[in-house]
């Protein structure tokens, strides 16, 4: 059998790259790396990437509440090798961990080519990237970067369901391997940092290539996204939002062909009925506090959604910012975590290089955790190894 990948070696590459008086390109540290970025991204795009909702409570409390729970070390149990493998829905992945979809990805690298950029990172590490339906880039062309990694495509559905079945063909057609469809957002929430500027990029046109270049979207249109894209915005806004209800389940369950992924549950009772109506994987997240400041954070509503899904995988995500908080929704009974805001700065830091470095040292420090505290797989972490401690 094939040894499984030692992430944590990462960091004897960058300390003997060290002795050649070599250091990393980029912060390996989510804090550093925030700094970094906001300095350099424009004040739009970069007050879009940190804006949650209201005065932001819940986006804290996402982050918050990974330090209320603590690993307990153990000793004499041969952790000198770990698996972190996982297998999701037949999809066998080397690592836990996928990049979570980010709407302005695409505006995110210096090039505006961002949804390419992190397929590229994508393709060279193995971590999937869930790509969303706002991309700067068309679906079909990022499928293209992925590589030999699997992609999974986020939906948001629209009002349309000519336009929605269309899109979904065509994410089944490009080769995407799961469908996510986000729950949580037919309507933004209330993001302050945005308003007070009146800043909203898809009114603006961007990210918006998946609509512009589908022919349900342009049969809509009087004149050609081309043509009048002000128009083509405006039209984008008055399909875009649809609150799904249980019978637009089960019409999407019968038009998808590929596992589909319900994001942005956190009630058990929503993960149970979800599963019973055919969705192949629960993903629990509350948007990063983005959609509404509820209080709760994401972690706190985890071990219900994992206990409701009864063995269905659950995907995680809000509030992972390094490779400890990793360990911990595994611990806590997530399948697979998903990376957001870190990958976003690390691409305006560092493009698909960047990305690649902030991938690789979340991988490390999550493996390297695992080595120091002796759970040599994911199975034993979920044996009782993690407590709340406060
Ligand atoms: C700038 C930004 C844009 C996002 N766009 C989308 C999106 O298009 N579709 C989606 O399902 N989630 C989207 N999300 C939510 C992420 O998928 C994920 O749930 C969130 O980033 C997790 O929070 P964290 O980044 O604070 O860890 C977005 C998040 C951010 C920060």
């Amino acid at each position: 059998m094939n040894r499984p990948p030692q992430y944590g070696d990462f960091q004897y590459e960058i300390y003997l790259d060290g002795l050649k008086g070599i250091a990393p390109r980029y912060p390996v540290d989510f804090a550093s790396l925030e700094e970094k970025a906001h300095a350099v991204m424009p004040w739009w795009v970069r007050n879009y990437v940190a804006a949650g909702c209201g005065n932001e409570h819940t986006q804290r409390a996402n982050v918050e509440a990974f330090n209320r729970w603590g690993l307990v070390p153990r000793m004499f149990n041969g952790s000198y090798e770990r698996d972190l493998s996982v297998s999701l829905f037949g999809v066998n992945l080397p690592s836990p961990i996928f990049m979570s979809p980010i709407g302005v990805i695409g505006l995110c690298s210096q090039d505006f080519h961002g949804d390419l950029r992190v397929a590229e990172a994508a393709a060279a590490t193995g971590v999937p990237m869930m790509t969303s339906t706002l991309s700067m880039d068309p679906m079909e062309e990022i499928a293209q970067h992925l590589g030999q990694t699997p992609g999974f495509f986020q939906l948001y559905t629209p009002g349309d369901r000519d336009l929605a079945e269309s899109l979904i063909n065509r994410a089944q057609g490009a080769g995407f391997k799961a469908i996510a469809l986000t729950l949580d957002t037919w309507v933004t929430g209330w993001r302050p940092r945005d308003l007070n500027y009146a800043s909203f990029p898809q009114l603006r046109g961007y990210c918006l290539s998946n609509y512009f270049t589908d022919p349900y979207f342009r049969k809509r249109l009087e004149k050609s996204p081309e043509e009048d894209p002000a128009a083509a915005a405006r039209e984008w806004m008055k399909v875009f939002g649809n609150s799904l209800t249980w019978d637009d389940l089960k019409w999407i369950r019968e038009v998808s062909h590929v596992p589909l992924i319900a994001k942005g549950i956190c009630h058990p009772e929503d993960a149970r009925k979800a599963i019973d109506l055919g969705v192949d994987a629960i993903y629990c997240s509350n948007h990063g506090g983005r959609q509404a400041n509820g209080g709760l954070s994401a972690l706190e509503m985890l071990g219900g959604v994992v206990e409701a899904a009864d063995g269905v995988p659950v995907l995680f995500d809000s509030g992972v910012r390094n490779g400890s908080d990793v360990v911990k929704a595994l611990a806590l009974g997530a399948t697979a975590v998903g990376i957001g805001r870190p990958y976003a700065y690390a691409l305006a830091v560092g493009g698909t290089d960047g990305v690649i470095q902030q991938l690789r040292s979340i991988l490390a420090e999550a493996d390297l955790l695992m080595a120091v505290d002796g759970y040599p797989t994911i199975a034993d972490l979920r044996k009782g190894g993690l407590i709340k401690a406060v």
